[in-house]
């Protein structure tokens, strides 16, 4: 089995620090605190396609360092909570909104978003998780979830990267799981918990190609700054990660793994 690797504490705990961010730049193109296979085009996308405007309230699952949050609320004006376990992500989010002045409009809380989430019935216009629902044990309760807590009319928006599109080894499935605990997809399995949850209108987009993109620019951005960052995360994560990174982009660029972007409605 491949060791277990350490990628979101550190990406979040250094959020703030200078080679980080390089990296973050280099691979996306603007940062937003990413630690996703989410294209900035993707992130542009978002609002339009979950149809938000400055009065809608919304929910994002997953918000990691919170910094594609905060972008939303001051881009958008909405009202935004955003959920995470991790708590180096929850602390710098909420940092981040105390300095940005946006704690009024966007707010971080650490949580287990596999559990029932602390909200109404009807409470969000939007909610959306970008590449997190693999990381949840029991997809079919989280999409009921996020049915019940989404107002009528409101839209969902999630996006999963471990639909299994080919044959993968043993050795391939370890590394790529080696950051944490995920859940691998078979194909058209999130198409059917998405309408047993309730959801219609469902709209499938597939993004494998840009999650390959993504993988390698990660990788190689990190690579030109291997020194700086072993002397951060140690020789033993910097290497595991870059073999995480590898493993991702060789999966998809081969569609043997593959990223779907899933948008549906709460009724009309
Ligand atoms: C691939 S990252 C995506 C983060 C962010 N959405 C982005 O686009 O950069 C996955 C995120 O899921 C979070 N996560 C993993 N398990 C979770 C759980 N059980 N509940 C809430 N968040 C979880 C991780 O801490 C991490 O921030």
């Amino acid at each position: 089995m491949a060791a277990r690797v350490d990628l979101y504490d550190g990406a979040y705990a250094n959020y703030g620090s200078g080679v980080y961010r390089e990296v973050r730049i280099e691979t996306y193109g603007e940062d937003f605190g990413q630690t996703s296979w989410v294209t900035t085009e993707e992130s542009r996308d978002i609002p339009r396609m979950l149809d938000l405007e400055s009065s809608s309230s919304v929910l994002e699952i997953g918000c990691g360092s919170g910094g594609y949050a905060l972008h939303l609320a001051e881009s958008v004006g909405c009202q935004l909570v955003g959920l995470d376990v991790n708590g180096p992500g929850v602390r710098n989010a909420n940092q981040l909104a105390a300095a940005r002045g946006l704690a009024s409009r966007a707010r971080f809380e650490q949580c287990d978003a596999s559990k029932k989430l602390a909200f109404d019935d009807n409470t969000f216009d939007g909610v959306f998780s970008n590449d997190v629902l693999c990381h949840l044990p029991g997809r079919g309760k989280v999409l009921c979830e996020m049915f019940r807590v989404l107002k009528q009319g409101g839209r969902m928006l999630f996006s999963d990267a471990l639909v299994v599109g080919g044959m993968l080894s043993h050795e391939e499935i370890a590394t790529r799981s080696s950051i944490g605990y995920y859940v691998y997809s078979p194909p058209r399995e999130n198409e059917k918990l998405i309408e047993q949850a309730g959801f219609c209108q469902i709209a499938v987009t597939d993004t494998t190609e840009s999650a390959a993109r993504i993988s390698e620019r990660w990788q190689q951005a990190r690579e030109k700054r291997k020194e700086e960052l072993v002397a951060v995360e140690g020789n033993h994560n910097f290497e595991g990660l870059q073999r995480f990174l590898s493993c991702v982009r060789c999966l998809t660029a081969e569609r043997r793994l593959l990223r779907y972007l899933y948008l549906a409605n709460k009724g009309a």
